[in-house]
């Protein structure tokens, strides 16, 4: 069941948090000078936001500011007034029992464009908006809130919140938000972050990643920036803050305070960070992800770029691997127990995470195997004909209502027995590199055994015929420690205990090497001689010169790397 607090996102902001994000918002702001000052917190909460903020502002301006909150929570909201009241006199206080992307109506299909809470009205906005994942809020609500607002993917509540509030802002207006990290690394943050560079000028922002400033299951971040415009190259700055075990070079009481410092920092309780502080890349577009980019950070990527011949990402497609929507059905590994003569025709090994190990696969002793409905026919890909395939076809029959069940495969005109993302199956029998999404460190290894790739995993093959080689050294590089500088300086962006996210848009920007030269034809020797190492000790020899190798094709000396 999903927890109320799930269902309605409200995780409250602690005040260290929140006194942070009122003072960053108020520094180098100036008050205007007309009458009204008109503040916001669309999703009030108990108002602890707004507290902060009004408690900060000079007291002549407290005195002219028309404070508007919206909450869905009735109780909340009581709580929210005896707490803004001391502050802010009845009249100008106005706590709205409503959604807030329905009341305003910011989003493109919503009507109540002119209404008296209309868009660009606003001298002030603060907000720690509600997290609600697609999962949570249900496919129905979320495919209306990705039309209304433009967005694609995974959607979350606060995405949508972000783009509504950004179109409230006045053109000199300013806001402060606690979003969750996300948008600024996925594919399905796009919008948000094309709408905040094209949108708004923004100011500073802070990736505070594993710092468990917050009691949610989200890494937060700070954003800072001014209504109307468009965020000018290198203007902002970017400061991100994640765990670290390297040695200190700093101490101090909080999190907060480790903020002000560049470097590793250790915080009163004993934990330590590392803290990095530049100015805000998006890369060439305004939908890039965001990165610190530091003078020392953008020298090292150009030495590495000047020595890059490719990206992975151009060397071959990166794909997540299949989804069925019906895993009990499809995936099994005790598919003996239907006994030999029942046993489906159309099954394929499987990898899954379970057996990830750099350059080559671990087997665990457990035999996945995946019904694979799909074959290419007259070259094409297409779904078998089920008929053909008695034994497959009276397993998937016993499961058909549970695979009709699954309304959205149907909807789309697909067969009811078909795997919902099959891949192009011609790909499988095909070598590839097989990667985990979420490790420590790097994961990469090569698949000569033509099996399926599972969902938890991604995949990359070469799709010109006889460019093996290039998997080879892409295996090289991914799995060096060269690759997680690489990965550190150009995402700055880590999960809870110091692991690593290998994403599409991350591992599509992993440089590749020129393979024609010595040092790449030594690197594709190498993995290949760990792949079929059989002896420990042998591997650990083989890796660490081939670390030293990957170090020395990107124009570094492997005695001064970091690692
Ligand atoms: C993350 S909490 C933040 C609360 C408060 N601003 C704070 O920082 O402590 C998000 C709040 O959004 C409210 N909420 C959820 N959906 C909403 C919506 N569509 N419109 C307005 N408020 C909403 C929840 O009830 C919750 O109080």
């Amino acid at each position: 069941m999903v927890s109320e607090q799930k269902a309605t996102g409200a995780t409250y902001t602690p005040r260290a948090l929140s006194d942070f994000v009122a003072t960053e918002m108020l520094f180098d702001w100036s008050v205007p000078s007309n009458e009204s000052l008109r503040i916001l917190d669309p999703a009030i909460g108990d108002g602890e936001l707004l507290c902060s903020l009004l408690a900060r502002l000079p007291a002549g301006a407290r005195k002219h500011a028309h404070v508007v909150g919206f909450d869905r929570d009735a109780e909340a909201l009581r709580t929210a007034r005896l707490r803004i009241s001391p502050l802010v006199s009845d009249q100008r206080l106005d706590l709205v029992h409503a959604d807030f992307l329905e009341s305003t109506g910011v989003a493109a299909t919503r009507g109540e464009l002119f209404s008296p809470r209309s868009p660009g009205s606003y001298d002030l906005v603060i907000a720690n908006p509600p997290y609600v994942r697609t999962q949570v809020m249900g496919s129905h609500a979320a495919r209306e809130l990705a039309e209304a607002f433009g967005l694609a993917g995974r959607v979350d509540l606060y995405q949508a919140f972000i783009l509504a509030i950004a179109k409230c802002l006045k053109p000199s207006g300013r806001m402060g938000l606690i979003v969750s990290n996300r948008f600024m690394s996925t594919k399905s943050g796009t919008t948000v972050r094309r709408a905040l560079i094209a949108q708004t000028r923004l100011k500073r922002v802070w990736d505070l990643g594993d710092t468990k400033l917050f009691d949610a299951a989200v890494l937060p971040a700070v954003i800072v920036a001014d209504g109307g415009g468009d965020t000018l190259e290198g203007t902002a700055s970017f400061t991100s803050v994640y765990s670290s075990d390297a040695p200190v070079e700093h101490r101090v009481d909080t999190v907060f305070d480790a903020l002000t410092h560049d470097g590793v920092v250790e915080v009163g309780d004993g934990r330590r960070f590392v803290v990095c502080s530049g100015r805000l890349d998006h890369g060439p577009g305004a939908a890039g992800v965001w990165r610190v980019s530091t003078d020392r950070g953008d020298d090292w990527l150009a030495t590495v770029r000047r020595h890059s011949w490719k990206t992975f990402g151009e060397v071959g497609k990166v794909r997540v691997g299949v989804k069925t929507c019906a895993d009990k059905i499809f995936i099994r590994s005790d598919w003996d127990s239907l006994g030999t003569s029942q046993r489906p025709e159309l099954l394929r090994p499987l990898t899954t995470h379970h057996v990830g190990r750099p350059f080559k696969a671990a087997p665990d002793g457990i035999k996945r195997e995946i019904l694979y409905p799909h074959g290419v026919i007259d070259g094409r890909r297409r779904p078998v004909c089920i008929d053909e395939f008695p034994n497959s076809r009276a397993y998937l029959t016993s499961h058909r209502a549970a695979l009709e069940s699954r309304r959205y495969v149907i909807e789309a005109g697909r067969q009811w027995y078909e795997i919902w993302v099959p891949h192009d199956p011609g790909l499988w029998s095909r070598p590839k590199l097989v990667f985990r999404d979420i490790s420590e460190e790097p994961c990469f290894w090569m698949d000569l055994d033509e099996t399926v790739v599972n969902g938890d995993c991604y995949w990359i093959s070469c799709e010109q015929p006889g460019s093996e080689d290039l998997l080879w050294l892409a295996a090289g590089v991914a799995n060096s420690s060269f690759i997680t500088e690489f990965y550190d300086r150009s995402f700055n962006n880590r999960l809870y205990a110091g692991r690593r996210r290998f994403i599409t848009q991350y591992v599509e920007q992993f440089p590749i090497p020129d393979p024609s030269t010595k040092d790449s034809r030594q690197i594709i020797a190498s993995a290949r001689e760990i792949y079929a190492s059989e002896s420990e000790a042998e591997t650990l020899r083989l890796r660490r010169a081939l670390d030293r190798q990957v170090w020395r094709v990107f124009g570094f000396n492997p005695e001064e790397s970091t690692r």
